[in-house]
């Protein structure tokens, strides 16, 4: 028996779906512990893609058991939406194996109303450029104790009444915002519509958990975003409002950290970043637009365009740091062919000085030099390669060089959104 957590490494879309889909074989229980459907996992099997937001991506695989733990925020007209589309394509939905935890937090239209028109107000440079689900209002409820949560759909009255006590509050910052007041009467319609059907699928996900655990279930923890979206590790404020950290695998479903056996990193073969915020590496030429273009670099959720960089190791030997990576999944690598030299920046230079982490000062990120090292590049088609020895010697030294600097095995490597591009690799082939 092993349990893995599954945390993408760098600013999020690193191909966690993909590889959460791939591992979902060897795996019993499936659990997302943080995040909403801020998220955009693509999975593509069979040539037929979907887009998951909320349910874990395990759902593709019959037999078994998705969980939605207490640290995510559910959007209950997304989460309907989804398992209907999943089951048009048939998909078994059932509350035998999609399960949310009674303390999941509700994500109510005025959140998603004030997320949209609070970054509306703010300058270009203040922005964050969120993706306008409500993530950020939701999780602000939750610490400030006026959250909505899953248990409260079971009780009409308690979600009324909770309702009219929000509502005066969040209508003056609408009505700030030069936006039209919320009525309790609809914001309750509209919840509940989609909150009812979700009531035969809550469940204790802590107990679920461990009750597998004991009978010898292996357990995946899907993580969402990035480590460097992070709302404390991250590059605040530029972030999202949960713990992407490895660790938050334990508080966002609620079992002890000592189960937590592995924690794999997704490692794009380049970085890339949606919404604002520093980022070192960033290209602004005819590389980046082939970064862009090949990797087609467009947002799951929001359809907007990724801003494309080299692979930074100054940031992914922080994400070793603070989530006790224990293996690498690499993947993209066939973007980066037709390059003809392969940078990555091993380090930084800020005011006179070496950095091998992100130095923690305000706006430091910002403003560091990255030191890059280069590589020769290649120009073979990676896609539809199949194993490790069959790769070009130039893609090999990369891969190798990127898991020599950060001291953590890559085991496996992915060359193309289909799932049978991928390959695992032996320790120290
Ligand atoms: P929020 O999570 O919608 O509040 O957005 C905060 C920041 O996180 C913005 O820069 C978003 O673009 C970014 N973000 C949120 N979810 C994802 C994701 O799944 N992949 C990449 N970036 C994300």
């Amino acid at each position: 028996m092993s349990n893995l957590v599954i945390v993408g490494a760098q600013w999020g879309d690193e191909g966690k779906g993909k590889l959460v889909d791939l591992l979902s074989g060897d795996m019993d229980i499936i659990v997302r512990f943080q995040g909403g459907n801020n998220a955009g996992h693509t999975v593509i099997v069979g040539g037929e893609q979907y887009i998951l937001h909320l349910i874990p991506s395990g759902i593709l695989h019959p037999g078994k058991v998705c969980l939605i733990g207490n640290g995510v925020v559910l959007d209950p007209t997304v989460f309907c939406q989804e398992m209907d589309t999943l089951a048009a394509k048939g998909v078994e939905i059932s509350p035998a194996r999609l399960k949310i935890s009674y303390k999941t937090h509700i994500i109510m239209p005025y959140h998603r109303a004030l997320d949209i028109a609070r970054e509306k107000a703010k300058s270009a440079a203040n922005r964050i450029g969120t993706t306008g689900r409500g993530i950020g209002p939701c999780y602000e409820d939750r610490v400030g104790r006026t959250g909505i949560r899953a248990a409260d759909l079971c009780e009409p009255d308690v979600v009324r009444r909770k309702i009219e006590l929000a509502l005066p509050e969040k209508n003056a910052l609408l009505a700030m915002y030069g936006k039209p007041e919320l009525k309790a009467g609809a914001v309750f319609d509209e919840v509940m519509a989609a909150g009812a059907r979700l009531i035969p699928h809550l469940t204790d996900v802590s107990s679920e958990i461990m009750d597998g655990a004991a009978k010898g279930k292996n357990i995946m923890f899907e993580g969402a975003q990035g480590v460097h979206l992070d709302v404390d590790h991250g590059t605040y404020p530029f972030v999202t409002s949960s713990n992407t950290v490895a660790s938050n695998a334990a508080a966002g479903c609620g079992v002890p950290a000592s189960m937590l056996d592995r924690v794999m990193g997704i490692v794009k073969a380049y970085t890339t970043r949606v919404g604002t915020g520093p980022f070192p590496t960033e290209l602004f030429d005819e590389t980046g637009a082939h970064l862009q273009t090949c990797g087609a670099e467009v947002g799951a959720t929001t359809g907007r365009v990724r801003r494309c960089g080299w692979l930074d190791i100054a940031l992914l030997r922080e994400t070793v740091r603070l989530c006790g990576l224990t293996e690498i999944a690499f993947t993209k690598l066939d973007v980066l062919t037709g390059l003809d030299e392969i940078k990555m920046a091993t380090a930084y230079e800020y005011k006179g000085r070496s950095y091998l982490y992100p130095p923690q000062t305000h706006n430091a990120l910002a403003e560091v030099v990255p030191i890059y090292e280069t590589l020769p590049g290649w120009n073979t088609p990676l896609r539809h390669i199949g194993a490790w020895e069959e790769l070009p010697a130039p893609v090999q030294a990369y891969v190798r060089r990127v898991e020599e600097l950060l001291g953590v095995p890559v085991t496996i490597v992915s060359v193309g959104p289909d799932r049978d591009e991928t390959f695992s690799r032996k320790a120290g082939a």
